[in-house]
């Protein structure tokens, strides 16, 4: 790993158009989307296309989740026989009701021994290293991390990234990093310290006070790839870079855009890319109006244009209609 700054697996955000890009900006390592065991057992189409990695990306994460032992075991050997994934990640915390139901995602957390024999499984059916993403445990009442870290690392896991909240929490209140340095105090494996990362800033003091060996970026990252080399930056030099122009943002979110029309053809890209246009455009003053001609958009042509328009009027300074805040 080149540094300490990891994306985070995102559910239709963290494919290989996004993961790309991000990656261009410095990161060390990134991590796909969740992919389900049984789709992949299946064979389901929509699934494999979940599989592609380009070359560039690496080393990267494959992430699967699945909640009986067979199955996953079966969706691990199948990522490790027939893709270029660096590394098998197992999801042990995805909150949503549909997964949990299935016995899978953070369900896992009540329970170490299973989450020790579900990654032993797994370990010693793959050559891939196996890692294990997690939250610090369901609820209040049941704040396992310590014990499933252990767990993971007993049954040969080759990391832990941990998510400081519980599955009860979804994404309200406040990421523990508490219980995150309790984890990197517990184990010798490496553990990845997620939650809250806002700013470059944030990622220094969470690695200064949990002591983790690496941060890893989620929703920071949402239409801010540069998130990324700005944290790498700072890390390296203490210096903090500043953000980019408008145009430069336009720029990247085009270029993002022009990934995902290659990955997923132009109709499900231009649909796609409105919710990253919003990110994109965050913070650049008159953007709802934007933000509303965006959603309507049909053609790549005229996302393009539309996107192409906001930064000539903003290069523009005697129209500055769309200012930046
Ligand atoms: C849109 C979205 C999709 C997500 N999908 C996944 C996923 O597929 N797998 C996973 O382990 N975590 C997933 N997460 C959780 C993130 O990886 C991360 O743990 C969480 O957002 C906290 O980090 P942050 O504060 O930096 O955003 C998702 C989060 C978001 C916002």
């Amino acid at each position: 790993m080149a540094n300490r700054v990891v994306l985070a697996p995102m559910a239709g955000v963290s494919n290989a158009a996004f993961r790309l890009t991000v990656k261009e900006f410095g990161a060390g390592l990134v991590y796909a989307e969740m992919i389900s065991d049984k789709g992949l057992i299946t064979r389901n189409k929509k699934t494999l296309e979940l599989l592609y990695i380009d070359e560039r990306e690496k080393p990267i994460a494959l992430q699967i989740f699945g909640g009986e032992k067979e199955t996953l075991v079966e969706a691990a050997k199948f990522v490790d026989q027939y893709t270029n994934a660096d590394i098998i990640d197992i999801n042990m915390g995805c909150p949503v009701n549909k997964v949990i139901k299935c016995e899978a995602g953070a369900k896992w957390l009540l329970d170490p021994k299973k989450v020790y024999e579900m990654v032993a499984a797994v370990v010693d059916a793959v050559k891939k290293p196996v890692t294990v993403k997690m939250r610090i445990g369901w609820d209040d009442e049941h704040i396992f991390a310590v014990e499933n870290a252990q767990a993971i690392e007993r049954a040969g896991g080759s990391a832990v990234a941990v998510h400081g909240r519980t599955r009860i929490q979804m994404y309200e209140g406040k990421a523990d990093w508490d219980v995150i340095c309790q984890v990197k105090e517990n184990v010798d494996i490496p553990v990845i310290g997620n939650g809250d990362v806002e700013t470059p800033q944030d990622a220094r003091r969470m690695l200064e006070e949990t002591g983790v060996d690496a941060v890893m970026i989620g929703r920071a990252a949402l239409g801010n790839p540069w998130m990324i080399y700005r944290t790498v930056h700072y890390l390296e030099t203490g210096e903090l870079m500043p953000e980019p122009s408008v145009r430069e943002k336009i720029d990247v979110c085009l270029l993002h855009f022009d990934r995902l029309i290659k990955l997923k053809g132009e109709y499900i890209a231009v649909r796609e890319m409105r919710k990253h246009a919003a990110w994109y455009l965050k913070g650049i003053r008159g953007n709802g109006m934007v933000r509303n001609a965006i959603n309507q958009a049909e053609t790549a042509e005229e996302l393009r244009a539309i996107l192409n328009n906001v930064a000539a009027q903003w290069e523009e300074q005697e129209k500055p209609e769309f200012q930046a805040v």
